[in-house]
């Protein structure tokens, strides 16, 4: 009789123990361990093992990497720049691409939009999730009209082989992973199991066929992609779809890439029908105003090899209910304290009784130190309530000694900031060395101290 194999997995990273546990020794947290199914079939995995090699016929030997010839594969490059500009350079054949994101930011809508837009391909789209009543519907919205993209609502792994294998795809959109089961294993749909079989016999399809598969990825409340944490370890590249829901400005950010830079970002906007992509973003992170105001800053940064000017918007003003606020949107809030002290310390501003809210603008997460300078002006506006004119923006960090420091590739920064007709930039003094400034038409103010850039901007 076939024997029942059962095994305990975190729900949280994917661990394995033959016993249920209450706290996860790999990622430490508690009560994370469900009993699953692992296999009715009586494989043993020595036997397991033995299949395995027994169908690889040729054992690999080692090679000297010289030796080793190949040719830089074509990559599909889609109409849609952003995509191509995050997986580094177009859909690398054969290639797992995995994206995440919160329910109902985009992700389907996105990947139709990418299905609809591939021309020449042949397109599998596959659903768990939605009916083919419903992918219609959105496609129509989208109003993109493509022969060749075949909708399937299915949602186990040997009917969708079949069909693959019928239909030929040049490209497969599995949308959701978490929706697939495979008959190999017994556990349900979305089980750390499941959705490791599932990938597994994905990622062999795509390397064995030479075809690109899209695997879209729930997310859980914490943020992370759900599921185990070897789902992101298999796939060849992970990007996270991210943004404020209410907003209409959407992040397709790279988190992991096997053929290109993680530092990349694209980004959309969502219509009414479908995402647009947007190609000048600085247009639309810095609110086009006339006027000026206090508290508000414009900070020269880069994403990727991308550079974006942000806008900072800060409130500062006197405590009313005893222990001062901290809040943040969009940046870390230890280095705000930390900005903060610099501040206290090194300019003599008295901050510690104040509530301090900062605010980067458009829905953006930004890490770039080069904003620091931005934000301390933009502090220092709000709090002496003196607007700092809008021509004018920032491209340094801050160092605990109160010193301006050098940020990379501070052309780049200058000639956004430029071409976007600001009038004044400040940055570090040190950022001067072996870099050409006489070529920009904008006014550089160059310090090495934030009381140079205070006394440069409110005298
Ligand atoms: P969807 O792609 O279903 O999100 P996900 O797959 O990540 O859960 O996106 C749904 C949201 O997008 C929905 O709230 C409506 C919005 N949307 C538009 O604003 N315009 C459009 O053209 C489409 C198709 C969706
Ligand atoms: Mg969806």
């Amino acid at each position: 009789m076939a024997k029942i194999r059962t095994s305990y997995f975190c729900q949280s990273c994917g661990a394995q123990s033959a016993k249920w546990i209450g706290r996860c020794p790999a990622c430490n947290e508690w009560n994370t361990y469900v009993e699953e199914v692992v296999s009715r079939e009586d494989v043993t995995p020595t036997t397991a093992w033995k299949v395995g090699t027994s169908s690889q016929q040729v054992a690999s030997k080692p090679k000297a990497i010289n030796d080793i010839t190949y040719s830089e594969q074509a990559r599909i490059t889609t109409q849609d720049a952003e995509l191509n500009r995050v997986l580094g350079g177009g859909i690398v054949p054969g290639s797992m691409v995995l994206i995440g994101g919160e329910p109902g930011i985009g992700k389907s809508t996105l990947m139709l939009q990418i299905a609809l837009s591939l021309g020449n391909q042949r397109v599998l789209y596959i659903s768990g999730e939605e009916s083919e009543q419903q992918i219609k519907m959105r496609a129509e919205r989208l109003g993109t009209k493509h022969p060749n993209c075949f909708i399937l609502t299915e949602t186990g792994t040997q009917n969708i082989f079949k069909q693959i294998e019928q239909l030929q795809p040049d490209v497969l959109i599995i949308d959701s992973i978490q929706t697939l089961h495979s008959s190999f294993i017994e556990s349900g749909a979305g089980s750390v199991a499941q959705v490791r079989e599932c990938t597994a016999e994905l990622l062999k399809f795509a390397k064995e066929s030479g075809t690109p598969v899209f695997l879209i990825g729930h997310i859980t409340k914490e943020g992370n992609l759900a599921g185990p944490k070897i789902l992101e370890h298999m796939v060849d590249t992970v990007l996270q779809f991210e943004g404020d829901r209410h907003m209409t400005y959407r992040i397709l950010r790279t988190t992991k890439n096997r053929f290109g830079s993680t530092s990349e970002l694209g980004i959309y906007e969502m219509l009414g029908t479908g995402l647009r992509e947007v190609s000048n973003p600085s247009e639309i992170l810095i609110s086009q105003r006339e006027e000026s105001f206090s508290g508000i800053t414009i900070g020269g940064t880069m994403e990727g090899n991308r550079p974006l000017l942000i806008e900072v918007q800060s409130l500062v003003t006197p405590a009313t209910y005893g222990t001062p606020q901290r809040s943040t949107t969009g940046f870390d809030a230890k280095r705000l304290n930390m900005l903060l002290a610099v501040l206290e310390k090194r300019g003599g501003f008295k901050l510690g009784m104040q509530d301090v809210f900062l605010n980067i603008a458009g829905g953006l997460k930004v890490e770039d130190p080069a904003l620091d300078l931005a934000i301390c002006a933009a502090l220092l506006s709000s709090f002496e309530d003196v607007a700092i004119p809008h021509t004018t923006c920032f491209a340094a960090e801050v160092g605990l000694g109160g010193e301006v420091r050098a940020v990379h590739r501070i052309e780049q920064r200058i000639s956004e900031a430029e071409k976007l007709g600001f009038q004044d930039i400040f940055i570090s003094k040190y950022n001067k060395k072996g870099v050409d400034l006489s070529r920009f038409n904008i006014r550089i103010h160059a310090a090495s101290r934030l009381e140079e850039v205070f006394s440069g901007l409110f005298g």
